[in-house]
């Protein structure tokens, strides 16, 4: 049976030891640690307050290699971690044929968790999903949306689990629009927003798809503050045809400039790795530019997942 690389506990533990004391310092409490840094360990790894979090990419390797390194990944995070085995959730990023369960081997149950990120409180999921409920990469993005967000009307569009709508809040913002075509996450982001403050008339929650949201919307409302951070590929039965980014991304953000109102602010983000920004003749009369310098944290650094720009109608 192959053993992990004799590289990668050593690197772990370097990384670790300086995040720790840079999280510290933030008074951040989730991070991530690991992002495929070894080529013979294809993985990314995220501190999540007492629990490890690490999605495997694509160890082709057939089930009993694959199970024999997932448990030997186990053993060796829980050791750097200095948590218990049961603490330690893996992932695997592409589905494998015929693997057995990835919990109940471990002896996981379901649940979910608070986690604290700039004095405002999220539920996470460790188990049910892909991904854990909150997007670690967009942590300096969020603060930034709370800057902006005081006295604003807000639209949180691809919204997930209402992240930045609970920074917006905490922000002051006047109104908060949350527009996500999934009732789970939807719903999800109902309950952030009740973890931190109470219901009020102004803040909406709406099941749509997006690209016919904004479309609508254009002739009913304007807004101040836009956050656009689509995926990189979706697709629905409650959309006409497929969206990505790398193709639609001109339209969809002539879309939200409608809806600004002068002045106004969009934060526009994207995940693609191919993503080629052109804004000529899409930027009539507004300044953009590329933000991702500063909303791209400490621990995401080396990995660069996503790119953003700022645009001032
Ligand atoms: C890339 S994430 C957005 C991340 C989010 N902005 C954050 O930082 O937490 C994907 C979200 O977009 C939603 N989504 C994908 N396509 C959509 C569409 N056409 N209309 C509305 N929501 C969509 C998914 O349901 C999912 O919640």
């Amino acid at each position: 049976m192959p053993q992990l690389d004799s590289d990668f506990k050593p690197r772990l533990l370097k990384k670790l030891k300086h995040l720790k004391k840079w999280a510290r310092r933030q008074s951040i409490s989730c991070y991530q640690v690991y992002d495929n840094d070894l080529e013979s360990v294809p993985c990314r790894i995220e501190w999540l307050e007492a629990k490890v979090v690490c999605w495997i990419y694509k160890w082709d390797l057939g089930t009993e290699v694959l199970e024999s390194l997932r448990d030997q990944l186990a053993t060796l995070l829980a050791d750097v971690f200095e948590c218990e085995s049961c603490d330690v959730i893996i992932k695997y990023r592409q589905k494998q044929q015929g693997l057995s369960s990835q919990y109940s081997k471990l002896g996981h149950q379901q649940q979910t968790m608070m986690v604290r990120e700039n004095g405002l409180k999220f539920e996470l999921n460790c188990f049910d999903y892909l991904d854990t409920g909150l997007f670690l990469d967009h942590r300096t993005t969020r603060k930034i949306c709370k800057e902006k967000a005081a006295n604003k009307r807000v639209l949180n569009l691809f919204a997930y689990t209402g992240s930045f709508s609970v920074y917006a809040r905490d922000g002051g913002a006047k109104s908060i629009t949350t527009v996500d075509m999934n009732k789970h996450y939807l719903e999800w982001a109902k309950r952030n927003m009740a973890h931190n403050f109470d219901s009020r008339a102004a803040d909406r929650f709406i099941e749509d798809n997006v690209l016919k949201f904004v479309k609508n919307e254009a002739k009913l409302n304007r807004y101040d503050l836009i956050i656009c951070d689509p995926p990189t590929f979706s697709n629905s039965k409650k959309m006409k045809s497929a969206f990505s980014v790398d193709d639609h991304y001109q339209a969809l953000i002539g879309d939200c400039l409608k809806l600004l109102s002068d002045g106004g602010e969009l934060i526009f983000s994207t995940n693609s790795k191919k993503f080629k920004w052109q804004s000529e003749g899409l930027l009539v009369n507004v300044n953009a530019k590329e933000i991702s310098a500063q909303t791209i944290p400490e621990d995401f650094k080396q990995s660069k997942p996503h790119r953003a720009w700022l645009i001032v109608k």
